[in-house]
């Protein structure tokens, strides 16, 4: 029976106040924050509390309009200044995701315009409240067009792997990567996911597998190590993930594990596709070389699993993101669109550039 997918909503505008799903918690609590000060904002993004591209977006976006709704600034020059410190303050909380600068860059950008028009403070504090309620609602419709377009890339019955969560929680409805298998569960289609745990942080274990379990979506868990056996076994027909930024030449950062699962993917001759709203679309970066990739604390891998899994003083590397060339990439799957290489033009022509 084909259902309506009725989702967790991990970032809410809810009578006045920013409430956060706390996905650090997910599956075993289902456990909301309110969050009432810009440093709660700041480190609920840092803290993974709130995570993936869109919803960090729309939680800064968010973030700026607490950060400055008890403001006394007494003219609209003022406030707008205030507005720049508290966006600059919350870029600091993570760097790999560009929708994060996006999002700040159009508050930013809603400040000024009302500075320009000759708002008054209240006035421009109200604007940026509808700004960010308004990057929230896009990105649903954003989504789901993403999903209406991957699923012409997709068939009932067949078998599609994902990485980490770009599920409905990691964005305001639908998911990236997910939203196609949302949408093939509406029509019925039978969809058999395979979604790997995702070590250190385990977005796919503890986020994708449930957030498609509870809406009903065939969904197997596999830890990260397997995914060649399960593509060995001619189970996967689509590898499709979601992104992080991809830079100008279509070099993709996801979270870490995706550039491998990629490779393994073009071994088995699997079409490797990347969900990618274009605020995750970076022009200004030319290629994966100048992604800033976050590295994480080592207690993610030596403490991350609940217990000592390793020596306390063990050196760690723990990147948070990788990049995948985009020689790998088969076709990023945007809301105007399915974009294929050569990248640089293509993307480029996406945003109506030459
Ligand atoms: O560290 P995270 O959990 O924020 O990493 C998330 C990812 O890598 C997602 O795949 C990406 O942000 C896309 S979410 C639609």
């Amino acid at each position: 029976m084909p259902k309506t997918y009725e989702p967790l909503q991990s970032v809410k505008w809810e009578n006045g106040e920013l409430v956060l799903l706390d996905q650090t918690k997910l599956p075993e609590t289902t456990d909301y924050m309110t969050l009432t000060t810009v440093k709660q904002v700041w480190d609920a993004i840092e803290r993974l509390n709130v995570r993936g591209a869109p919803a960090i977006g729309i939680t800064a976006a968010y973030g700026v309009y607490v950060a400055v709704r008890k403001s006394e600034a007494e003219t609209s020059e003022a406030l707008l200044e205030e507005v720049k410190k508290q966006a600059a303050y919350l870029a600091t909380s993570r760097p790999t995701a560009v929708n994060l600068f996006w999002a700040l860059d159009r508050m930013t950008a809603t400040a000024r315009r009302a500075q320009a028009e000759g708002q008054t403070p209240e006035q421009m504090k109200e604007m940026l409240l509808t700004e960010a309620q308004r990057i929230q609602k896009e990105d649903e419709e954003v989504c789901r067009s993403i999903g209406e377009y991957a699923l012409t890339l997709f068939e009932d019955g067949m078998g599609v792997l994902t990485h980490c969560n770009a599920g409905g929680l990691a964005t305001a409805k639908y998911g990236t990567a997910t939203a196609p298998m949302y949408l093939a569960h509406e029509k019925g289609w039978r969809l058999k996911v395979f979604a790997d745990e995702t070590r250190p942080v385990l977005q796919g274990a503890r986020l994708t597998a449930y957030e498609l379990q509870q809406a009903g979506i065939d969904v197997t868990l596999i830890c990260d190590n397997m995914a060649a056996k399960v593509m060995g076994n001619g189970w996967v027909q689509a590898v499709i993930v979601g992104t992080d930024r991809v830079a100008a030449n279509g070099d993709v950062a996801n979270k870490i594990g995706t550039y491998g699962l990629a490779v393994l993917a073009k071994a088995h001759n699997i079409p490797f596709y990347v969900a990618a709203p274009l605020s995750s679309i970076d022009l200004g970066t030319p290629t994966g070389e100048q992604i800033p990739i976050e590295e994480r604390e080592a207690d993610e891998i030596i403490r991350g699993l609940g217990r000592q899994v390793a020596p306390a003083d063990i050196k760690v590397y723990n990147p948070a993101f990788d990049v995948t060339p985009n020689e790998y990439v088969t076709a990023v799957i945007t809301e105007k669109g399915i974009v294929r290489a050569p990248y640089t033009e293509n993307l480029r022509r996406l945003f109506g550039q030459k």
